[in-house]
């Protein structure tokens, strides 16, 4: 995968501030344990060779995780990073001297924009992924949404003031490649060492960027007729039934299926932000797609997963994830 890959498909890069190499190693740790495989070190200390020897250090100690460094202001905070090993490189506003250098260097930068006219001047640089900052004070989703319009081939990194309550309204937006901030990973966390703390928000970060949650029940019924049956038993508790090829949805949680497919007793339904992400969160727990089960959406080359089996059931229900 490339370093955008890893990043679209993580959804999330942790931003931590520290100029302290071994703090740095022990809140990395931390960040990875909760599940974050994304994050950038900020040049935010004057003594940057010390931060330049925290990205290096982490680099060393982390070779899976992808690292990146953040607040890169000027041409030669990016010379520093780079040689340090940064695998990518942010900055809060569009400088053209540290863009060009990355791009002589085929260095991955993610330049800051706030307004359409820096966007213009990215997409003459063929930039097409950019750090939206600070994306809270500037309108968050509303105003990416906006941005949508007149730049569809623009994807965005938003960043300031996200948080666990507010990053799913982020990573729901199609143009949105990862969330990124530092609510995870404050500074005072690490000075007080609360790598516990970290690891939690971390896992709280990555489970709000994915936002699983409850869409139906399936319930398999043998043929439709006993499932004309079960629908007319469901509507004694006042679900309202509306019929699909395959279904009958008694309200919005119960699917009763008009024959037995997949699953021994039914199904159960997941919706989360992007099922892409989905997949590779869940593929370490042994849950893998069901490729025949998918339905897409959008042009070929941008489209989408709407919908998948997993090919794991839980006691006998199967489970399909549904893009929300
Ligand atoms: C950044 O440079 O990306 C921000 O400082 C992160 O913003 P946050 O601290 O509000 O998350």
């Amino acid at each position: 995968m490339t370093c955008i890959e890893k990043i679209e498909t993580a959804g999330l890069i942790a931003v931590l501030d520290t100029a302290d190499a071994a703090e740095a190693v022990q809140a990395v740790k931390a960040l990875s344990d909760g599940g974050i495989s994304c994050l950038e070190i900020m040049f935010r200390s004057a003594e940057i060779d010390r931060t330049a020897q925290a990205i290096s250090e982490v680099r060393k100690a982390f070779p899976d995780l992808t690292v990146g460094a953040g607040t890169v202001i000027n041409k030669t905070l990016a010379e520093k990073a780079v040689k340090a090993g940064a695998q990518f490189i942010v900055s809060p506003g569009f400088n053209e001297e540290t863009i060009d250098y990355c791009m002589v260097h085929a260095v991955q930068i993610f330049p800051g924009v706030s307004a359409p006219s820096e966007i213009e001047r990215a997409l003459s640089k063929n930039l097409a992924l950019l750090k939206f900052f600070p994306a809270e004070a500037l309108g968050g989703p509303a105003m990416l949404k906006a941005l949508g319009g007149p730049f569809p081939q623009i994807k965005f990194l938003p960043s300031g003031g996200l948080t666990a309550e507010n990053v799913g309204s982020y990573s729901a937006l199609d143009n949105v490649a990862a969330v990124s901030g530092s609510w995870m990973v404050q500074k005072q966390l690490v000075a007080d060492k609360n790598w516990a703390e970290i690891t939690r928000l971390s896992h709280e970060a990555v489970l709000a960027v994915l936002g699983f949650t409850f869409a139906h029940l399936g319930i398999n019924y043998s043929d439709p007729a006993a499932c004309a049956q079960g629908v007319s038993e469901l509507g004694l508790f006042g679900f309202k039934s509306r019929e699909t090829e395959a279904s009958w949805f008694c309200g919005e949680s119960f699917e009763l299926m008009k024959n037995s497919i997949l699953g021994k007793n039914g199904h159960i339904g997941i919706m989360t932000y992007s099922i892409e992400r989905a997949l590779a969160y869940l593929e370490p727990y042994g849950y893998h797609p069901v490729w025949d089960t998918a339905k897409w959406t959008g042009e070929p080359q941008k489209s989408m997963l709407q919908f998948i089996y997993l090919d794991k059931a839980l006691n006998g229900f199967s489970v399909h994830l549904k893009r929300r």
